[in-house]
Formats: structure tokens, sequence, C-alpha cells
């Protein structure tokens, strides 16, 4: 994969090793390293359904570092931490910590780094990770920088479709909703284009995915189609990936309030589409699906996709902090 402009030279191809690297975005991986994240994220599911911690990460302590809300990432990421046997300093919202004083991001990560072994970290602005990365000497993952990139969810992601579908290859993925802003979008059509999949995404006119990221994808032969309709891809679609439309990106209000209800996934709507069409969603949701869809379909993924997040941040943890075979 090409290396987005926005990243610096702190983003290493990981190559299948993931010791001491940094976890900035999805232009790291290849498909080998994909599939030991896969088979690895089945032993650490093993780990979490026992119920106990593992001695796995003893020792060793994460930074969780958010300045934006957060419920599936940071509680993910602190129970995959315990569960290995490690321990977590969670600094949610920042509201009570030196930022507020208005220390900047570079010497917060700094003296993060004196305590902790690994820092996970959630920030508004795109490129963030990056320079933070480049500031410290240990691990850190990026749990979502704006409008950039959200990599671990796109993994597990991944993981996901590649449970509920069992292969990628041949598959048609429909994104639907906010493709400007959902860094998960963003990360998933990226991490996709490793393998023969045809892309739609459909949204209205100013939610488009944006054209950077579909001339990256056109360059590499990835078949993509925009649509402002459900309907005209549905029937030919294995997996749906609702997005909410991202309320906190907008500067006018009035300009959210025209787009937020455009789409909703109902089980009426569904009945146009495969009986094997997979449903996922990054979640949270603000009404884009139907809750009636939960019960609807065994094929409503989007609990087991929180799911294989813990699982998928347990072997990204042990990986980084050098627990995982190379
Ligand atoms: N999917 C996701 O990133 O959820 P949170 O914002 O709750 O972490």
């Amino acid at each position: 994969m090409e290396r987005p402009d926005f990243l610096n030279h702190s983003a290493e191809h990981l190559n299948g090793n993931l010791k001491g690297k940094d976890i900035l975005s999805v232009w790291q991986f290849d498909a080998q390293t994909l599939d030991h994240i896969f088979s690895w994220s089945l032993e650490t599911a093993e780990i979490a359904k026992k119920g106990y911690k593992a001695d796995f990460l003893s020792q060793k302590i994460l930074a969780n570092l958010f300045y934006e809300p957060s419920t599936r990432t940071s509680s993910s990421f602190t129970a995959a931490m315990e569960r290995l046997g490690g321990s977590v300093i969670s600094i949610n919202e920042v509201k009570y910590s030196s930022v507020t004083k208005g220390e900047d991001l570079e010497d917060t990560v700094r003296t993060l780094e004196q305590y902790a072994d690994v820092i996970v970290l959630r920030h508004p602005e795109m490129g963030s990770a990056a320079i933070a990365a480049e500031a410290v000497s240990i691990p850190l993952i990026n749990a979502g920088d704006g409008v950039g990139e959200h990599p671990t969810q796109a993994l597990l992601d991944y993981v996901t479709i590649r449970k509920e579908q069992g292969m990628l290859d041949g598959l048609a993925v429909t994104m639907l909703g906010d493709m400007k802003h959902g860094r998960t979008v963003h990360s998933l059509a990226r991490l996709l284009s490793l393998y023969q999949v045809r892309l739609n995404y459909v949204s209205p006119e100013i939610l488009r995915m944006p054209s950077t990221i579909i001339q990256e994808l056109e360059a590499k032969g990835v078949q993509q189609s925009e649509h402002e309709s459900l309907s005209e891809v549905l029937s030919d679609t294995d997996v749906l990936y609702v997005t909410r439309v991202q309320k906190e990106r907008f500067e006018d209000t009035a300009v959210y309030e025209s787009v937020k209800g455009l789409y909703v996934v109902t089980p009426e709507t569904l009945r146009a589409g495969k009986e094997s069409l997979t449903i996922m969603h990054p979640l949270p949701r603000v009404g884009e699906i139907s809750k009636s869809v939960d019960s609807y379909t065994k094929n409503a993924a989007y609990f087991r996709q929180m799911e294989n997040g813990l699982y998928v941040r347990m072997t990204l943890l042990a990986g980084v902090l050098g627990k995982l075979p190379a």
C-alpha cells in the first residue's frame, strides 16, 4: 500500500512483526500480517473467553490517552491489557490532565512514556498519532485521529468479515453513511484494497468519500462506485457497513440536520438484500440501523464485531510488546 500524505516515517511496514512498532495506519499492513493477526486473535479470544487474566503482559503498563469520547475503543484496550495481566493508566477526555493547563500533545506523550510501556491515543486532529509517535520511543497505537484513520477498528472489521463470510476475495462491500468524516471507512477501504473486493460508497453528495482515497485505491485497481441510494447496490452486496453521520465534525448544525436521517436500515430494507448479507457498524449507532434489525437476522454482526475488538486489541498489545512469535 502507498503511504498516505499525512503519515510521517513513524509508520513502518510491519512485515509480520509487531514488536516495538507504532500502529498508526492500515498502510503498514500486508495480507500475510493480517493472516497472522486473524490467527492470533482466535487464540486471544480463547484467553478472554476463559474469563481469567493471563500473565503475558504482567509488569507492563498501558497509557490510554483519549482526547475524544470513546466507549468501545477505550474500554476494549483497557480490558485487553488487563486480560493479559497488565495494568492501565486511563486519561479519558483529558479533562483532569495537564492538557487543560495548556500542555501540548508531544509533552503529554513524553510524560506518559516515563510511566508506561505502550500508549494508545485518540485525538481530534488528522496526523496527530504520527506526530505523537515521533515524540516517544515506546510503541504508540492510533485509536482514531480526527477524520484520518482508525486502524485498529479496520483490523477488527477485517477479522469480523473473515469470520462472518469465510473469506474476503470476491466480496462486494457497501459502505453507507458519512464517507467524508468516517475514519473507520477510510481505514477499512484502504485495508480491503489488499483483497479482490468491490467497494460501493453510498452517501449524500456532501458526505462523499474523499477523492484522495478514491484515487489511491483506483491506482491499485480496486473497483469502486459511488451512489446516493442504497437500493442501487443492495441486492449485489455481501457486506453492508453502516456508519453514523458524525455530528461533531460539522461546523453548521443545520447542515448536519439536513443529512442525519437520510439512511435508516430496517428489516424492510434488508428484504431486498442477499440472505447471506452481513450487516456491520463500528458503533455507536444513532438511528441508522433500526433496533428491530438486531433480532431480525442472525447476520446482524455489529455486536460480534465489537467483541472481536477485544481479541484484536489483545493481539496488538501482545504484539507491540514483543509477546507474539515473529
Ligand atoms: N467504534 C468506535 O471507535 O467506538 P468508540 O468511539 O466507542 O470507541
